[in-house]
């Protein structure tokens, strides 16, 4: 990968795309410059970051040169996105690629007139380089730039191509979905504590049974109905168990959270 890149907002996310990069040698620090809002946050990442990247404070002297490099990253957050002001600079065939959870590419592409914009949504399991990312390409992106921003989240992620309309309710079973896998897991070790097991023993189980299930899932293609069936004998322990979250409509609220989710993630655009 040789053209400069900027990340606007060098944050837990940016960190976890781009330090792969650097870690198989497919980037280098030098090539990268990075943006941060605060002074704190720039010296944490001067006195803490394992490589030595250009890292610039907005609206700092020098920190225009971001707006030179050919293709940018950007990932503050999205309520931050209204400081972040376009600079006229070179203006063919600059790439934007957003990882704002929610914004559209209409509002990048208004906000961003002088780059062809890429918007992303990518969650929380990148950080350990076991991230979904869903790819909406705007216009007139070629087939090399895919490539390249192909690349920038394969060495930490799963890569999808969607048309933007599905993007929100990725979003949703991606990103939402560790929210609400966290908070099975919890409440499933809760049920562990109440029955006399120790908090984190208890944790521990559901976290392995879990793994467990879904590896089981993966490496043996059970549909998760055959699955169900091989646990569940006439007048048991598990069908007692289904039973009571049937009567709490257990199946049906996930399905609106999941609902919910995306129309929230819609109201944002
Ligand atoms: N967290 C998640 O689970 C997740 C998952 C997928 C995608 N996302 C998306 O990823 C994006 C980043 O999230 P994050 O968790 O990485 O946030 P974060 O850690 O707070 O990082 C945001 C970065 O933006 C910088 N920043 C803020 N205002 C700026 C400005 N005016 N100019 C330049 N830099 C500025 C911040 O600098 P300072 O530190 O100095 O303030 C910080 O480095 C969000 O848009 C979110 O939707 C998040």
């Amino acid at each position: 990968m040789t053209s400069k890149i900027a990340v606007i907002g060098f944050g837990n996310i940016a960190k976890a795309i781009i330090t792969p990069l650097f870690d198989k040698k497919l980037l280098n620090p030098k090539d990268v410059y990075c943006l941060v809002n605060t002074k704190k946050s720039l010296e944490n990442i001067r006195k803490n970051y394992k490589y030595d990247i250009n890292i610039l404070q907005a609206n700092s002297k020098g920190s225009e040169i971001i707006w030179d490099c050919k293709v940018k990253l950007l990932s503050v957050k999205p309520q931050q996105l209204k400081n972040i002001i376009e600079l006229e600079k070179n203006k063919n065939n600059n790439l934007l690629v957003s990882i704002l959870a929610g914004v559209s590419l209409e509002k990048l592409i208004k906000k961003f007139p002088n780059h062809k914009c890429v918007r992303v949504v990518t969650n929380i399991p990148i950080t350990i380089g076991k991230g979904l990312t869903g790819i909406s390409w705007g216009d007139e992106i070629t087939k090399d730039q895919k490539q390249f921003i192909k690349r920038l989240f394969e060495n930490s992620s799963k890569i999808y191509d969607f048309p933007e309309d599905l993007l929100d309710i990725f979003l949703s079973v991606t990103s939402s979905g560790p929210a609400i896998i966290a908070l099975i897991i919890e409440a499933l070790s809760d049920g562990g504590l109440s029955g006399g097991l120790q908090k984190k023993l208890s944790e521990e189980l559901v976290v392995e049974m879990i793994l467990g299930t879904v590896s089981l899932i993966k490496e043996t293609n059970l549909t998760t109905a055959e699955l169900k069936n091989m646990v569940t004998s006439p007048g048991g322990t598990t069908i007692s168990a289904l039973r009571v979250l049937e009567n709490r409509s257990l199946r049906s609220a996930l399905i609106e959270a999941i609902v919910s989710a995306s129309n929230r993630s819609k109201e944002f655009h």
